[in-house]
């Protein structure tokens, strides 16, 4: 099992933790699980040197701090793996230039930014995301919808790859998570929350007082009866979404418990239910950023597990398409 996620913030907002970053840890059970911040992808966007890099060690200190155990599974950063770039260059001389051109993520993004500062790299993206994800032999990838494109991308790859130079590569598979909460925008919550909308995302390492702040002047309705329905009352809905997503509490059961109660109360729960968890998971968070010979010594065990896996599939692609090895080695 291998996911990523960029580093382009400066904290998880509670949209990624219940969307995907809160099952990755119950994977760790099941699956010889690798987790990757993907810094590599990251710079596809142009990222101030020091942004960058404070995100990539905040983002390892959240992976962690979200009971994703560095001992058991491999948690890594990208760039530290050099396997990555190099398997990508073999990927991407098997990848058709229109096949890339019709990623409807490119295509947007592209859109964007305007052709004068689309890179090569942002065309070159999801032949990364294949590189990330053969690495590992991985054949669960838990992603988000939007991903499902990328992923058939890197299993046309693999398909083409064994195809033409002989069995070598592990066909993935996505592993879509069942009970994923889709958290949505608190001020516009028909779309979904995202770090562009700065009073209508919950970040997990704001100040306790701004993520109470944001969570009581969320968006509701002009009536006052507290039901789920996304569609009629999509505001009172996301509210319980949250609740539900940090209490695990069943929904019926949470819906039943504000019967005849106010929306003020809806707000307070759900502020609660949000803090309750943010407050030990800041703590382990500064922890972790503050001894930095702890945090280094984390990222290079990863990295180290990371590569063993890495390299031999390296050396497995290199022999398939003839690259002479270099002796000594
Ligand atoms: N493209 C993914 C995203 O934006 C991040 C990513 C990079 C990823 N490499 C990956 C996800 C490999 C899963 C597997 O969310």
């Amino acid at each position: 099992m291998l996911s990523g996620i960029q580093p382009t913030a400066d904290s998880f907002h509670i949209g990624n933790l219940l969307g995907a970053v809160q099952y990755w840890p119950r994977l760790q059970d099941t699956h010889d699980a690798f987790y990757c911040v993907v810094d590599l992808h990251a710079i596809t966007v142009p990222t101030e040197p020091k942004d960058l890099h404070h995100r990539t060690l905040v983002s390892f200190a959240q992976l962690i701090a979200s009971g994703i155990d560095p001992e058991r599974s491999a948690v890594f950063v990208q760039s530290h793996v050099h396997e990555h770039a190099e398997l990508m260059w073999v990927l991407s001389c098997l990848t058709g230039f229109g096949e890339a051109g019709r990623m409807t993520q490119f295509k947007d993004k592209a859109q964007k930014a305007g052709a004068e500062s689309t890179n090569v790299g942002l065309f070159t993206y999801p032949v990364l995301m294949a590189a990330d994800i053969i690495l590992y032999g991985a054949n669960a990838v838990p992603v988000g919808e939007d991903q499902r494109q990328h992923l058939e991308l890197s299993r046309d790859l693999v398909q083409r790859f064994n195809a033409r130079f002989g069995e070598t590569l592990v066909l993935p598979e996505p592993y879509i998570m069942r009970g994923t909460a889709k958290i949505n925008d608190l001020q516009d919550p028909t779309s979904k929350m995202s770090k562009s909308s700065p009073t209508g995302v919950v970040n997990l390492l704001d100040p306790l007082k701004t993520i109470e702040k944001r969570i009581k002047s969320a968006v509701t309705d002009s009536e006052t009866e507290i039901r789920f329905d996304p569609v009629g009352k999509p505001g009172v809905s996301n509210l319980l979404t949250i609740i539900h997503g940090f209490t695990g509490r069943p929904m019926d059961e949470i819906v039943a418990s504000f019967e005849g109660r106010m929306y003020g109360d809806l707000k307070k729960e759900a502020a609660a239910a949000v803090l309750a968890y943010a407050e030990p998971f800041q703590a382990r968070v500064h922890e972790l950023l503050a001894d930095r010979a702890e945090l280094e010594r984390l990222m290079a065990m990863g990295a180290a597990k990371a590569q063993a896996v890495a390299s031999a599939t390296l050396d497995a692609v290199y022999e398939a398409v003839g690259f002479v090895r270099r002796s000594g080695r």
